[in-house]
């Protein structure tokens, strides 16, 4: 089915509400949904690739496991949720681009108590449709700028909380970067919307290893699994921002970007100031091998 227009003639996206497809000016959600309020809702983006998802099962995977962490129920099937996002890129037409699915605890009159079992839970998804991989970052690489992380202490749950990250991206912009990657006690945690890695003189692939301090990214994990059945296992192991402006090279994972090259650190060059070659050949194993398994 093509996208409707609307008046302005703008391509008006389908999108799914509690059960119901939609066109995106029609779609309503609660002024008392939790997640408005209360920042109560947690969220995946899953990436399209010639009209299939990537990494999807993992996905699925983490939505699980935020909404356990935080006792929010999950009322929909797996099953059902898949379906849903290949009707929406179905229905929108996505070659490349991705999928936003954000589920909240739920609408009720405002108060900081709740009762999860008496909330019914707010499902709503949207497409964007994006080039992901013939992209600016990909060929030219990232600049970023290191800013200290003051986020809450639960940041291994994807919740919609993003107004640091947020303000963290426009700092960087401000500071003439691309992004931004967080620092607690000197140690790099992660990126405003990625994980980040480095690549050592010595040839070591490093990212820090998961905790409540970073989110556990979908794309970190499989890059992680590929790079080693090739043969080069991952370091996890914290480093610091020093050791990162030293490094020879640096990148960041996630399912927006997949591997996004980093070429200044504060403004110290990296990789002479141009995509490095581990991290290219990284981008290419992860797009050749997370195609194969694209659903
Ligand atoms: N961000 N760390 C943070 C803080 C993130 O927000 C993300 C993802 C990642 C990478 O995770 P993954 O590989 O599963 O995408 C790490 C998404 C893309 C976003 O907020 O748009």
């Amino acid at each position: 089915m093509k996208p409707k227009h609307s008046k302005q003639g703008i391509a008006m996206r389908t999108v799914y509400v509690n059960g119901a497809y939609v066109p995106e000016t029609e779609a309503k959600v609660s002024v008392f949904d939790r997640a408005f309020l209360f920042g109560d809702g947690i969220y995946e983006v899953a990436s399209v690739l010639g009209g299939k998802l990537i990494d999807f099962p993992a996905h699925i995977a983490r939505l699980h496991r935020s909404a356990n962490e935080l006792g929010m129920r999950i009322d929909v099937s797996d099953e059902e949720i898949l379906a849903i996002h290949r009707e929406l890129v179905s229905r929108n037409e996505v070659e490349e681009g991705v999928v936003y699915m954000q589920l909240t605890r739920g609408a009720v009159d405002r108060d900081f108590m709740f009762d999860t079992e008496k909330l019914k839970p707010t499902l709503v998804l949207f497409t964007q449709t994006r080039p992901l991989v013939d992209t600016a970052v990909a060929r030219n690489g990232m600049k970023i700028v290191s800013i200290p992380d003051l986020r809450w202490g639960r940041c291994d749950i994807k919740t919609v909380q993003l107004l640091y990250p947020s303000l963290g991206k426009m700092e960087a912009k401000s500071r003439g970067a691309d992004d931004a990657w967080m620092v607690r006690d000197g140690v790099v945690t992660e990126g405003t919307s990625n994980n980040a890695f480095i690549v050592t003189k010595t040839g070591a692939i490093v990212t820090r290893p998961l905790s409540n301090a970073i989110l556990p990214g979908i794309t970190r994990a499989a890059l992680m699994s590929y790079s080693t059945a090739s043969g080069t296992p991952v370091e996890e192991r914290e480093f610091t921002i020093d050791e990162a402006r030293e490094a020879a090279e640096a990148f960041i994972t996630s399912a927006s970007v997949f591997v996004g090259p980093v070429i200044s650190i504060d403004g110290v060059e990296l990789s002479g100031g141009k995509p490095g070659p581990v991290t290219l050949g990284l981008r290419k194993t992860y797009l050749e091998e997370s195609l194969k398994r694209a659903i």
